[in-house]
């Protein structure tokens, strides 16, 4: 068995000889976001998904982000280390209620979050993230209604920002939802000059005590430029090792879960790509993620809405 560095060098190799590109979310683990030739949250992987000149993307994320690279670079070939990698919160919309609820509540512009399956991508008007939630629905007429899927908590911070007519699926993510309240308090009395940044997919009681909300992007933005120096953090673990990289002398604590000893609070799914099987997906081309041509065509529609409104916004 070769050692990790091996691995390293020839994951950098096979990237080279096949013209490929590893894409990383920032809730990959250190080692993968120190390969991949890009890391972002999910609108700037989309982004880089959209435009960049690889016969091959390999994604080291959750399988709706390689869906929707797929969706936007139609003629490259996706792959995802793990097709087991999925999310909760896309899991928590499947097609077939998803269609019944459309039709229990008709004549409403659909926006869903980019953590949804194809499917229900086709099934939308404007896709959004959580970099530009707000910036989606306020592109829209003020009286225009809404169905805002799959994320309650994401969706209740947009409709309490925005203020729009809008009916939100329930669904949330295992990791967001679970952040202790009570730990966030302690750790705010164990260090009364940090700030509690916090993701939008967080219940509200979280919410509620957070000094700044926002995206991934957006929390590492905010830990560069604000002077503080010690961060409570409640989205998965894995953004502060950008954190650390942009600013290694400042303190940044992860947030624990409810039930939880380990202290920090992962994304199982996303921990489930290694570099071991980066290296093996990059050498055999598998998994490779195809999509219904139908439903991948349908989905082109409401991705390209919201790269058109963020590009407008230069978002
Ligand atoms: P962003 O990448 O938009 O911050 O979303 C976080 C997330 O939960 C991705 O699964
Ligand atoms: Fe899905 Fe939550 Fe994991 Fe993001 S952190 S991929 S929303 S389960």
């Amino acid at each position: 068995m070769q050692s990790q560095e091996q691995n390293i060098l020839e994951i950098k190799k096979l990237k080279a000889d096949k013209n490929a590109i590893i894409l990383a979310h920032y809730y990959q683990t250190g080692d993968i976001q120190d390969i991949a030739d890009f890391v972002g949250d999910s609108l700037a992987l989309s982004q880089k998904a959209a435009s960049n000149s690889a016969d091959i993307i390999l994604f080291a994320g959750v399988k709706f982000m390689a869906e929707t690279a797929k969706i936007l670079s139609p003629e490259k070939k996706v792959l995802l280390p793990d097709l087991m990698a999925g999310c909760s919160l896309a899991n928590s919309c499947k097609a077939s209620d998803f269609k019944k609820f459309l039709n229990e509540n008709p004549g409403r512009t659909v926006i869903s979050y980019v953590n949804t399956n194809a499917e229900i991508k086709a099934m939308s008007d404007i896709i959004c993230t959580s970099s530009n939630a707000i910036q989606i629905v306020e592109s829209l007429p003020r009286d225009e209604k809404i169905i805002f899927a799959p994320d309650r908590n994401l969706g209740n911070y947009v409709l309490n920002k925005t203020g729009y007519d809008m009916i939100i699926w329930n669904g949330t993510c295992h990791v967001h939802e679970e952040f202790s309240l009570e730990a966030i308090i302690r750790l705010k009395e164990e260090n009364p000059d940090a700030k509690i940044i916090v993701h939008p997919e967080c219940e509200l009681p979280v919410r509620m005590v957070a000094d700044f909300i926002g995206s991934t992007s957006a929390l590492l933005q905010f830990t560069k430029k604000d002077p503080g120096d010690c961060y409570i953090v409640a989205t998965e673990a894995g953004i502060i090792h950008q954190m650390r990289k942009e600013n290694p002398d400042k303190m940044y604590i992860p947030v624990p879960p409810i039930d939880s000893t380990c202290g920090c609070s992962e994304c199982s799914f996303m921990k489930l790509i290694t570099i071991e099987k980066i290296l093996n997906c990059i050498k055999f081309e598998k998994p490779e993620i195809n999509i219904d041509q139908k439903i991948l065509i349908k989905a082109q529609k409401p991705i390209i809405r919201m790269m058109e409104i963020s590009e407008k916004l230069g978002l």
